[in-house]
Parts: C-alpha cells; structure tokens; sequence
C-alpha cells in the first residue's frame, strides 16, 4: 500500500496541533518528524520536545528522519517519546549495523537513508536489517527545494535490486515531491511518499492530503489490473 508522510517541517507551527489534526483526519498513514542538528545539515530544526508534542495528540504512524550526526547516542530517547520508525543517514553514522540492532531491539521500525550524492549501493549491506530505505530527492536540510531529477533513478535501481533478492521494503522519497511529479516517483517503485510543502501549503492540508490520497488509490487500482 502506498502511504503518504507530511512532513511537519512545512507547517505553521502555531497551529502545529490543528494542522496533525487536519492531515490526520483527511486520512494520512503516517506523520514525517525531521530532525536538524546544523551539523550534519546546515539548518536545526526542532527534536525530542516536539516529537513527545506530536504524539501526545495523534495515534498516526511517526515517522522520524534523523539528520544528525551519531544518532546512535539518541535512539532511545526518540523511542521514548514515541517514534514508530527512526530513518538515519548511512553517511552521519559510522556504526550502523549496531544502530539499525538497537532501533529493531527497542520493538519499532528501522530505516537508512541516503543523500542525494551517495550511490544506493551504499545502503545494499543492510537491507537485510532495515524496513525502509530513505532516497532523499533533495539534499537534505531544508524543506520547499526542488526535485533533483537523477535520484528518481536510484528508486529504480533499488526496487529492481529488492525483486530480484526477493525482498520486501519499503522505498520512501523525500524532498521536492508535489501532486503534480509524485506519479513518475510512484512508477519508479517508491511506496512511501514525504510531501513537506505540497501538504501544508496554502492553508489546505486537509485538501492537499486528500489530492494525495486519491491520487494514490488511483494509482493502486491502475496497476492492479
Ligand atoms: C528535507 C526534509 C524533508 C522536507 C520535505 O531535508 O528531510 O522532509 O521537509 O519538504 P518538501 O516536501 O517541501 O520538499
Ligand atoms: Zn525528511
């Protein structure tokens, strides 16, 4: 099944609980949580507080892309305060076999994730402990960036490589993916789409989570047959 993760990033954060509401009630499978430390990404966003905010006020599946460095030393608070799925970057952490173990042991999802310049073989040692395989489609560290065309090719290598072992994830795409450019990203093979900006623009995240919702079931049926 196709799922859609807002990433909260692009939301007014005054109304930070009406817009989960709003998305939430529209019919979203997942919330996308992104966590900046300024120093594996130029920007610092928001961590620990918010996440524990955001859970206390939704049962949605929390999605939470970590670009920080060493996530390993925070796995656990994450846990804590809610996280269904952690995602860190392959090229922040220099034991990610260890990390993707601690994050299975604690009883929820794994996720690796690899930036726009790394090659998806990057990513081929683990598949065999992770649920989801993040392909960012911008570089990572600021939401409202435009797609970088090359990375849809990578879903593409990745999905094929998947068929071919007979494995099953998840390829999630983040960054730059509107109504308009998510059916090629679909086609691709990725199942898991972030929209930042393309939800929560224009004060109509319950419209925008609805376009995406159905667009999705379309694109279901379509390829059923
Ligand atoms: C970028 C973040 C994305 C971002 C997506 O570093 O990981 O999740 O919020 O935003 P849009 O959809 O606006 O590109
Ligand atoms: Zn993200």
């Amino acid at each position: 099944m196709i799922k859609l993760s807002p990433s909260i990033l692009a939301a007014d954060f005054l109304n930070l609980g009406e817009e989960i509401r709003q998305t939430d009630q529209a019919g979203t499978q997942y919330i996308h949580v992104d966590v900046m430390d300024g120093v594996f990404v130029p920007s610092i966003s928001f961590g620990m507080p918010i996440l524990s905010a955001v859970r206390s006020i939704t049962q949605k599946f929390l999605d939470v892309h970590l670009m920080i460095v060493h996530p390993e030393k925070y796995i656990e608070e994450f846990v804590a305060c809610g996280a269904d799925c952690i995602t860190f970057h392959v090229e922040a952490c220099e034991c990610v076999e260890e990390t993707l173990q601690t994050i299975k042991r604690l009883g929820i999802k794994a996720g690796l994730s690899i930036s726009p310049d790394t090659p998806v073989e990057a990513v081929f040692p683990f598949l065999h402990l992770v649920d989801m395989i993040l392909i960012m489609t911008v570089h990572p560290g600021y939401g409202g960036q435009q797609f970088i065309p090359a990375c849809r090719e990578k879903v593409v290598q990745l999905r094929d490589y998947l068929n071919q072992h007979s494995l099953d994830l998840d390829i999630e795409v983040d960054g730059g993916i509107k109504i308009e450019n998510v059916k090629m990203i679909l086609e691709a093979g990725a199942n898991v789409i972030v929209a930042g900006s393309a939800v929560f623009e224009k004060e109509r995240t319950a419209e925008n989570t609805k376009e995406f919702l159905k667009l999705f079931g379309e694109w279901e049926e379509e390829t059923a047959e």
